[in-house]
């Protein structure tokens, strides 16, 4: 319950000095900074810091008229004249009123983290998390921003280094010498070697697959796919599984997603929109889109683009914008993608044969510099979120726990994220994410996550670290033998 201040009377006299001046403001055609109209519009009664002062705290999760985007919305625009909160439809244009939801967001999470603690495992710390306590044990370290992890059958397991070399670990120590005769990659910002996916079916055909940024002419790069084999330490009878024309490759560093996920004898895999906004609407260009292929790189003829006139007929959902996490929930076989969005738009999606997801023109995000995007969410057309981050985490990878060391975390949903150096657990129930926990912070930009054949779960840190969960002693996944 708000407390009503005995200074009622002093807002009320300000705001009838202040208003008329504050309404007069025009919206200007140049893109403005939401925080610096906070600090011109709203900090003279919500405080610098939105704590509040004669206005009450933005930030203590108390709502008088209602803690949903569109009631925040509401306030600002209608305001609530007669309590001294003045109306601010004409000062702000839509776009700026959902930007400054967006930055309430984000201040009020800075403010919670200021008052509540994570777990940050160092070696040998035990971690107790809501339903199992771990540890944070290192498997490798001092390489390069490790990209993807998986494994062999034999338990030897494959690590991709984003600067374009790709690692075996065996019995718990890096191969010092790399595999040889990967293809080049295109290393620079985002790009580089991506992730490595072993064929389902490996112990017959000995396949592994490789997502990547393809050099193309005059600085161009587009990711591509190549399988091959292991053999004496080099990677061999390499066969190109994807890769467009190089008319449609994009200059730029960004945004090359991708992740590769095997679904019976199909190949799902994710590309980035590579810093090109609108391209994500274009079904004539491979960027910002998920994808279907047969394993061997033919195009299912029943995608939903085929015959298309200009569509990529490899196309399965677009309107992405960085998929850099893409999984399969084993129980029910729905494909999800987790995607790295704008400030305060990194998004979960549930991946739908033709769907739209709606990037570049419905985002719950603004631009990283606080000027507005849109104000669109949603659309007719357009798909919804399955969760979104504001603020945003910077998602990475996904994946399902499949293993029997964590009993209660079979089947939930493991996410990494980069700027928040997070590992996230998320439960999921009917199509939408009922519970998350934060299982560690802050030990380092986690770039993948994996659910390890031997029921351990996999993460690698950008600092060039692989660690894994490993349950504490007394638990149940580490009964005595
Ligand atoms: C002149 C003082 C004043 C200014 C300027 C002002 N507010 Fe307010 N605001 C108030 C007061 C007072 C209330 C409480 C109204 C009430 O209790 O009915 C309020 C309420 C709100 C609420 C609703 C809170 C709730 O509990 O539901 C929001 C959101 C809000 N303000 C945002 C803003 C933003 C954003 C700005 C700047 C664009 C702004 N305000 C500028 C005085 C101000």
């Amino acid at each position: 319950m708000r407390h009503f201040r005995s200074v009622a009377v002093v807002v009320v006299l300000t705001v009838i000095a202040a208003a008329p001046l504050l309404l007069r403001a025009q919206p200007k055609p140049n893109p403005r900074d939401v925080s610096k109209l906070y600090g011109e519009l709203c900090a003279s009664c919500h405080g610098p810091k939105l704590t509040g002062a004669q206005a009450p705290s933005l930030l203590d999760d108390v709502w008088k008229f209602g803690g949903d985007d569109a009631s925040i919305s509401k306030s600002i625009k209608e305001g609530s004249l007669a309590a001294g909160m003045p109306p601010m439809a004409n000062a702000l244009s839509d776009q700026e009123v959902r930007a400054m939801v967006i930055f309430i967001r984000e201040e009020a999470a800075k403010f919670k983290r200021g008052q509540s603690t994570f777990a940050k495992p160092a070696a040998d710390t035990v971690v107790k998390s809501e339903l199992h306590t771990f540890k944070l044990e290192t498997v490798v370290n001092g390489l390069g921003v490790v990209w993807g992890i998986d494994f062999l059958p034999d338990g030897r397991m494959l690590l991709t280094e984003k600067s374009g070399r790709l690692r075996i670990v065996e019995h718990g120590k890096l191969v010092p010498t790399p595999v040889g005769g990967v293809p080049e990659v295109w290393a620079k910002g985002q790009g580089g070697l991506l992730d490595v996916a072993v064929h389902p079916d490996y112990s017959t055909n000995g396949w592994i697959y490789l997502s990547y940024s393809d050099p193309g002419p005059d600085g161009s790069a587009m990711t591509a796919i190549v399988r091959g084999k292991l053999k004496d330490g080099q990677f061999v009878e390499q066969e190109t599984v994807f890769k467009v024309p190089t008319e449609l490759y994009r200059t730029g560093e960004n945004h090359f997603g991708s992740r590769l996920v095997f679904d019976k004898g199909y190949l799902f895999f994710s590309i980035g929109e590579r810093g090109q906004k609108d391209d994500a609407q274009d079904i004539t260009r491979p960027n910002g889109k998920v994808h279907r292929i047969f394993e061997d790189g033919r195009v299912p003829d029943d995608n939903p683009f085929v015959g298309k006139a200009g569509a990529l007929p490899t196309i399965w959902s677009y309107g992405h914008r960085n998929p850099q996490g893409l999984a399969k929930d084993p129980a029910t076989g729905l494909l999800y993608d987790a995607e790295h969005g704008p400030r305060g738009g990194d998004e979960l999606n549930l991946v739908q044969k033709g769907r739209n997801y709606g990037w570049p023109v419905i985002t719950y995000g603004m631009n990283y510099d606080g000027t507005p995007m849109t104000d669109l969410t949603a659309k007719e057309g357009m798909e919804q979120p399955v969760n979104y981050w504001v603020p945003s985490i910077a998602v990475s990878a996904i994946a399902f726990y499949t293993g029997t060391k964590f009993p209660k975390w079979d089947g939930q949903l493991f996410l990494g994220a980069l700027a928040q150096e997070e590992l996230r657990r998320l439960v999921l129930a009917d199509g939408k994410v009922t519970h998350q926990e934060v299982l560690f912070k802050n030990v380092g930009r986690v770039r993948d996550v994996v659910s390890g054949p031997d029921g351990y779960i996999y993460v690698s840190f950008d600092g060039g670290r692989v660690a894994r969960l490993v349950p504490a002693p007394g638990e149940p996944g580490t009964a005595s033998r």
